[in-house]
């Protein structure tokens, strides 16, 4: 057995909820599905049934670093129609999103909002029923537009952003940078940019991991709430990037590192990003780059050494495998349970607009993942 059977054969052992939510999914003939997602090992368990119930499915990614080729393959071979491969260029990466829209699908599975940006930034003609959004960032683009079918937000769910965001993102950021440096954070100053759940993940473990944490936040409710938990926290200064040892951009926003900030960063200090947004840092601004170990590149901004993980892109899933497949399971059960509403004349049957996954919907999938 090659090494991608093995470990999609311990995914699917360890992800009996998602398998039971699939399982409980109707035929779906007729359905078109168009997929922007992260192309994870994890993906295959759900996709792989929606085929096999009998959807068409086209597979792009939301983000070229986090796609695995044996899983676009994998998919392919089940009927899958993709437009996806590892570290594929901008001009592909966009040509996937206008291939997806002219596909023809007539539901959307999201992670950042990219084909109905599209769809409704370029006034394409679709045949697209409903949609679902996972992500915040996908949720912020939605928002400035007035969209033409209902699309589902299961990003601020208790058990998708309370759980995910807030507890597995740092978990798995701080394993992955671990596991590539071989360091810990004992002795290390941390800076942690943004206070969302995302954020307030990441700090807990850095100091999990002998970090000694501060918090820049720009918004002063956040960093209020940064300071209720007993963190540093102020808005970004020079001083806070100048202290930093390792800095974790956390925000969903482009540039939040860029050329000014680069001016401030002391010799040796680490820059990972977990925001969706890839651009956090821009990584231009580093100047040439040179790989030390895998997922490690030096760079010399203004004399200094300054060390860039995963190439700026999502630390936890470029450079390491995300979440646990057993916390996996219950995001990714969510996402079955939510794909299934859209299906539904329910669903597919609200008016225009962006609306929240219906509590229904979901609090199953909760209630077996806390065994009540
Ligand atoms: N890596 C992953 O697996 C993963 C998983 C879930 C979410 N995400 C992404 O992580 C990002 C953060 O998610 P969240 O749910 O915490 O979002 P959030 O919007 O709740 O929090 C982001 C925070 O960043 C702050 N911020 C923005 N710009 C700033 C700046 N220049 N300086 C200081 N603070 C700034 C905002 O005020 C906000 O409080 C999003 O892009 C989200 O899509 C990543």
């Amino acid at each position: 057995m090659d090494a991608f059977a093995r470990d999609l054969g311990w995914a699917k052992l360890q992800m009996s909820l998602t398998r039971r939510w699939c399982e409980a999914l109707p035929r779906l003939d007729g359905v078109r599905l168009a997929c922007s997602m992260h192309l994870d090992l994890k993906m295959v368990v759900a996709v792989e049934t929606l085929l096999e119930k009998g959807a068409a499915v086209f597979l792009a990614t939301c983000n070229p670093t986090t796609v695995r080729d044996e899983v676009v393959a994998y998919l392919r071979e089940r009927g899958a129609e993709a437009h996806a491969w590892k570290d594929m260029p901008g001009e592909e990466y966009a040509s996937a999103i206008d291939k997806a829209v002219a596909w023809g699908p007539t539901h959307l599975c999201e992670m950042g909002a990219d084909l109905s940006a599209a769809i409704h930034e370029r006034g394409l003609e679709t045949r697209v029923k409903a949609g679902l959004e996972a992500t915040g960032s996908g949720i912020a683009r939605l928002r400035s537009l007035t969209p033409r079918y209902p699309i589902f937000n299961w990003d601020d769910l208790p058990i998708k952003e309370g759980l995910h965001n807030r507890w597995l993102v740092g978990l798995s950021t701080w394993q992955s940078f671990c596991e590539r440096t071989h360091l810990t954070l004992h002795g290390r100053r941390v800076l942690v940019v943004g206070y969302g759940l995302v954020g307030q993940g990441i700090a807990d473990v850095a100091r999990a991991l002998g970090g000694t944490v501060t918090v820049a936040e720009r918004d002063p409710a956040r960093l209020l709430e940064a300071r209720y938990a007993g963190w540093e926290a102020g808005p970004m200064s020079p001083e806070l990037l100048a202290r930093a040892d390792v800095i974790v951009t956390a925000t969903g926003v482009a540039g939040v590192i860029g050329a000014e900030e680069v001016k401030h960063l002391k010799s040796g200090c680490f820059l990972l990003n977990v925001g969706h947004v890839a651009n956090e840092i821009e990584v231009g601004a580093l100047g040439t780059r040179r790989e030390v170990v895998p997922h490690v590149e030096e760079t010399r901004p203004h004399g200094r050494t300054v060390y860039l993980f995963a190439g700026g892109s999502m630390a936890n899933l470029t450079a390491g495998w995300g979440d646990s497949l057993n916390a996996f399971d219950v995001t990714l059960a969510t996402m079955v349970a939510g794909l299934g509403y859209i299906f539904s004349e329910e669903g597919a049957g609200a008016r225009p607009g962006l609306h929240p996954l219906p509590r229904r919907v979901w609090s199953e999938v909760a209630a077996a993942a806390a065994g009540v």
